[in-house]
């Protein structure tokens, strides 16, 4: 019998394991049906030029996967396995029909993302992102090495759910000396970015249908996660000082407001104490709970950085949570969330069934970082060289732009955002600056009223002082049309 088998010895793959693939494919394509008689491995080698060891290797790997069966003194036959069910041809493969939240998560987001242009503009306003040129990777490869190289067995274990509880602790420590959050560690729990834990907290807070107060323009993210969990969102308009407590609808119930507080966003701008205070006394009254997103508060230029509104809450309804992704990177997909001593329980729970805990190796790395003083010589290095762009950034919109557009006055943060007049398009600025090979970002996508304002959005950390002011001129070609 000839398999036409085509054992090639210049492979990387060993003989034996290209026998295996090959008479599996043959039996797996009906080619060798049930009950065939193999050859003997003896006259297989010997047809194709091959050690008998590596034909009994082969046949042994298939009789022990199910496909062969040896019968001792009349051979190796292929076994009586079923059909393999097949697509027929042309025909389209299976498509799994999802469950309602599957259907749900194919169908956000509910606005058309604006067609941006594609090519990486030579000047990119991006934002959100970390640049490396300032991040000390040499203390991060020596933080990381320092566990790899031990022989703890720390690495070896699953970590604890709520996190590595030296970086609970560290944040903690840090959270209470530098953002004014009242917490011990215990109410410190590390997640996988904050995006996993505004999904935990939607999960164990909402019900389809209840109301969720978010600011517009906001973080889009958030908005769609809630409305995944069914939530029927309100937008309250923000201004230079965040959110408009008193704009909040008087009839309008919600379970959660979602705000950003010490920098709103992408707006820019900060709640002043009688706001925070107006926020909690509406959330006391409306038995709602308040998620407090400090994405990057640490990042503030002028000033200091504005005291948490946790630090303010007087009876357990504030959701403090945090991320690395500005301050370190956003790879590292490591958060925190600093919860009420009710909810540690139900968000421990639901933490442990949906990951069972974030990476132990990372963890320890950044709560050496934060005990040996490096994560606050970087962030006073972040602010220092953040702040310097930020300022070559405005002081050019002022030369360039003086009078056409407006942003919130608080230095902070990575981007500002530009309201422009009226009757521009931003889409239109958008193309045009990418024409000159300025990438700047439109603003609607973080709007849920419609039609927004038009406003662009503009990065300044990862561009350099003479870009900033070279893009901000050839933007000031494009506005000033
Ligand atoms: C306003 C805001 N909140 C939260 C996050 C989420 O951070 P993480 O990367 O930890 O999921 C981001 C990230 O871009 C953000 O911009």
């Amino acid at each position: 019998m000839d398999l036409a088998l085509t054992p090639d010895k210049t492979a990387v793959t060993p003989l034996y394991r290209q026998l295996y693939q090959q008479i599996r494919q043959l039996i797996l394509d009906g080619k060798l049906p049930p009950h065939t008689r193999l050859p003997a491995s003896r006259d297989l080698a010997r047809q194709y030029g091959l050690g008998r060891v590596t034909v009994t290797a082969a046949y042994a790997q298939l009789e022990a996967e199910g496909y062969l069966v040896s019968r001792t003194g009349a051979g190796t036959f292929v076994a009586a396995i079923p059909q393999r069910p097949l697509a027929a041809d042309n025909q389209p493969a299976f498509i799994p029909s999802l469950s309602n939240w599957g259907r749900r998560v194919t169908t956000l987001p509910l606005e058309e993302e604006p067609a941006l242009p594609k090519e990486r503009p030579e000047i990119d306003f991006g934002f959100g992102r970390s640049f490396p040129h300032i991040f000390p990777y040499d203390i991060w490869r020596r933080l990381l090495a320092r566990y790899l190289s031990t022989d703890d067995v720390m690495l070896s274990r699953y970590g604890s759910v709520a996190g590595f509880y030296p970086l609970r602790q560290a944040v903690a420590d840090y959270l209470e000396r530098l953002r004014g959050v009242k917490a011990g560690a215990e109410q410190v729990i590390i997640v996988s970015g904050m995006q996993q834990a505004l999904d935990i907290l939607a999960r164990l807070l909402l019900n389809s249908g209840d109301g969720v107060l978010v600011e517009t323009p906001g973080y889009a993210a958030a908005f769609e996660l809630f409305r995944l969990h069914g939530a029927r969102l309100t937008a309250v308009a923000v201004d230079d000082e965040g959110l408009t407590v008193a704009a909040i609808p008087a009839h309008v119930q919600a379970r959660l407001v979602f705000v950003t507080p010490s920098n709103q966003f992408p707006r820019g701008g900060s709640m002043p104490v009688n706001r925070r205070l107006e926020l909690l006394a509406w959330a006391r009254q409306n038995e709602a709970m308040v998620l407090e997103d400090d994405y990057d508060g640490e990042l503030r230029y002028s000033g200091h950085p504005v005291a948490a509104l946790q630090g303010l809450d007087g009876d357990g309804r504030v959701v403090y949570l945090g991320t690395f992704s500005k301050v370190l990177f956003p790879a590292l997909r490591l958060g925190y969330v600093v919860l009420p001593p009710a909810l540690i329980e139900p968000f421990l729970h639901a933490k442990g069934l949906v990951d069972r805990g974030s990476p132990t190796l990372t963890q320890a790395a950044v709560a050496d970082f934060i005990t040996e003083g490096h994560f606050e010589r970087h962030l006073h290095r972040l602010r220092q060289e953040y702040g310097e762009r930020r300022q070559t950034l405005v002081d050019a919109l002022a030369h360039e732009l003086g009078g056409r557009v407006r942003y919130a006055p608080v230095a902070a943060g990575l981007h500002v955002m530009l309201d422009l007049e009226p009757d521009r398009d931003e889409m239109e600025v958008v193309r045009r600056a990418a024409a000159v090979g300025v990438g700047v970002y439109p603003g609607a996508p973080y709007h849920l009223v419609r039609p927004s304002p038009p406003s662009i959005l503009l990065g300044f950390s990862g561009l350099s002082s003479a870009e900033i002011e070279e893009g901000v001129r050839r933007l000031g070609e494009v506005i000033g049309y």
